[in-house]
């Protein structure tokens, strides 16, 4: 494929961006004229913050997987799509070509309708990292059914949460998935969630681990056995469904500041649109790369730059199921190795954890074929990107680090590899089309370079989210109730004289954890289900490792004889109710929390506690119990 959209230096970036800027509908039609569209659209944009409403393309007709698919077939039939990296590098990696994707796609989406999946349903996807992952989803989507991809670590009660919310009927799931030296039983865990979903009527499930599962009658079926029916009815089609640019094509949760997730809905045209431009942009994808992007498809990143943002693009992606660590620390670069990668897209957290091991783990590896690297989830610290930097891109390849959000889709903000300059912690520029403002607290425009603010984005991008599942009012006050006509991302932000931009952190109560968004409530809800809980803060403190740490204080009222157990057991509460992503890295037992007088917790004190600067509290004369605080600073951990 040939993207003429592609910059290729930086005065055609800055040419781009003025064009975004002054003529933003001009300049996204001509970028999404060279998709694949059944119908051309009638209206480029139509937006209103205040609301939120916001469409693009709107009245055109498309199918994302005709996109991603269909129309690869005749140049890229042969070339892999995915290739699959299994957890256990002794077992055998399979190859799916883009026609074998398409066949496998199209059959699973008969597969969909033989069980009475229809466009418009929401089906829940809870799989560890296979290829029956990806074609899930896309069979899904060719159907113009709504996905909603649950990380494969999430609870029972989680999924359940979502399966209610999206009013889900149908789950597609394994009967188990291996994840370094672990099994996780999936459809175990499907089957807790399930004793609260009575409303869901099939569950399909896939054979990975042979863990025994037990399979209800009238409810659920083998996903090999749906697929026999399939080839006896001999229909090797499957033809896309129309849908408008703005119907939905997924919902996916993420943590806000409330304790309950909430479902972030994406639409089918701006999203392909956006997801396609900004991956060919940042990664400077040239056709024959090998893209490697270590997230897991039941997190955004995995939907765009696994699935969508590349298959688009017609790419060969590694599809991997384990994790960094297992058998050793040298797996990424094993594999990096192996599929000679030219794209390394990761998270911060699993530089800093494989910094751990030394570089005798990298040294085994001929890393030579690597072009451009990558980070994305959370800040950068300057010793990881310079490690990156030297001892995995060996000082030759341009690291992006792109900054964006569930909700925005896609990436808004990072340099484009090679093209415009990388500042280690930075982010750097935002794409064209996006137009980032900082604010004071009063919505105030902070101007001029050399300042910080909270983030906020002044105009619509094809990428971003139309709403919050089932609660349209919930993405009103979230995101866009904050400060009058703009999109605020939650996040605190300083641009330097040259105006790039550095992210440095949320300034809402939602943690960043190894990459992974946590609402401090959710967690809390969790804490306060064990009996003998009264009461509980999060907050978060600077974590080595994961970037940040999760901090309990806890009034507890129950037998106290092992404070290590009721500890472990707190923490094992918040397992089963959110996942082992949720746990507490410390708890503290406390008598009582610093309030205000009408109640309110004052959380700025317990984070300063938290992160050891127990001489820059404040004033903590207006606490309804100043006492406390000297208890709660002297029990730190
Ligand atoms: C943070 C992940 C600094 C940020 C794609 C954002 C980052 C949240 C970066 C979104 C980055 C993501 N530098 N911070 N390059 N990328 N973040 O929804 O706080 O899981 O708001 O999307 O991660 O997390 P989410």
């Amino acid at each position: 494929m040939s993207f003429p959209y592609q910059i290729r230096s930086v005065d055609q970036y800055k040419a781009a961006y003025e064009q975004s800027v002054r003529d933003p509908e001009g300049f996204w039609s001509s970028i999404a004229s060279t998709f694949q569209w059944q119908k051309p659209w009638e209206k480029t944009l139509e937006w209103d913050f205040k609301k939120p409403t916001i469409k693009w393309f709107a009245g055109g007709k498309l199918n994302i997987t005709e996109n991603c698919l269909d129309r690869h077939l005749d140049k890229l039939g042969n070339q892999p799509a995915i290739i699959w990296e299994p957890n256990d590098p002794e077992e055998h990696h399979r190859v799916l070509t883009y026609r074998d994707l398409y066949n496998k796609v199209v059959q699973f989406a008969n597969v969909l309708k033989n069980n009475d999946v229809k466009k418009g349903d929401r089906v829940c996807i809870y799989m560890g990292m296979v290829p029956e992952l990806a074609i899930a989803v896309l069979a899904s989507a060719r159907i113009g059914a709504i996905h909603s991809v649950v990380f494969g670590g999430f609870s029972a009660q989680s999924i359940a949460d979502r399966l209610q919310d999206a009013q889900a009927r149908f789950v597609i799931t394994c009967d188990g998935a291996f994840r370094g030296n672990k099994e996780i039983p999936l459809k175990s865990v499907i089957d807790d969630a399930l004793v609260q979903c009575p409303f869901v009527e099939r569950v399909i499930v896939l054979t990975r681990t042979r863990t025994p599962v037990s399979m209800i009658k009238g409810r659920d079926t083998w996903w090999e056995d749906e697929i026999k029916k399939v080839e006896t009815q001999g229909s090797p089609d499957c033809p896309a469904e129309v849908m408008d640019a703005e119907d939905m094509l997924f919902i996916l949760y993420t943590s806000g500041s409330t304790g309950k997730p909430k479902g972030v809905v994406h639409t089918c045209g701006g999203y392909m649109v956006y997801t396609n431009y900004s991956f060919v942009n940042v990664f400077q994808y040239q056709p024959g790369d090998i893209h490697f992007c270590t997230a897991d498809i039941g997190w955004i990143t995995g939907h765009s730059y696994i699935v969508y943002g590349p298959l688009s693009a017609g790419v060969t992606s590694v599809l991997f199921e384990g994790v960094p660590t297992w058998p050793d620390a040298g797996r990424f670069w094993d594999i990096v190795d192996k599929y000679k990668v030219t794209i390394l897209y990761t998270a911060p957290t699993a530089i800093r954890s494989l910094m751990g091991f030394g570089l005798e783990p990298v040294q085994r590896h001929d890393l030579s074929s690597l072009k451009v690297l990558g980070t994305v989830g959370e800040p950068i610290n300057e010793e990881a990107w310079h490690w990156y930097d030297e001892h995995i891109g060996k000082r030759k390849c341009p690291i992006v680090d792109t900054w964006w959000q569930t909700e925005t889709g896609g990436i808004l903000i990072s340099n484009l590899a090679g093209v415009t300059p990388a500042k280690p912690s930075f982010a750097t520029l935002p794409l064209p089309g996006i137009q980032p403002i900082l604010v004071d607290e009063n919505g105030k425009e902070v101007a001029g370079n050399g300042v910080s603010g909270n983030l906020c984005i002044k105009f619509p991008w094809p990428g971003m989210l139309r709403t919050t599942y089932g609660d349209h009012e919930r993405c009103r006050q979230n995101y866009f109730a904050t400060y009058d006509n703009l999109y605020f991302t939650g996040d605190g932000c300083l641009r330097d004289e040259e105006g790039n931009y550095r992210i440095t952190g949320r300034v809402d109560d939602v943690l960043n954890v190894s990459g992974h968004r946590i609402g401090t409530a959710e967690v809390e809800n969790a804490i306060n289900m064990h009996t003998g809980v009264v009461e509980s803060a999060v907050v978060g403190y600077p974590h080595d490792i994961k970037g940040q740490g999760i901090y309990a204080f806890v009034i507890f009222q129950g037998n106290m004889q092992d404070e290590k157990l009721v500890r472990l057991d707190i923490a094992s509460t918040v397992s089963r109710i959110i996942g082992p992503i949720a746990k507490p890295d410390k708890i503290q037992f406390v008598s009582g929390l610093p309030k205000t007088r009408s109640g309110k917790i004052m959380r700025r004190i317990l984070r300063k506690i938290a992160e050891g600067e127990t001489d820059k509290l404040g004033d903590t004369t207006t606490l309804l119990d100043p006492g406390v605080v000297e208890e709660i600073k002297n029990g730190k951990l």
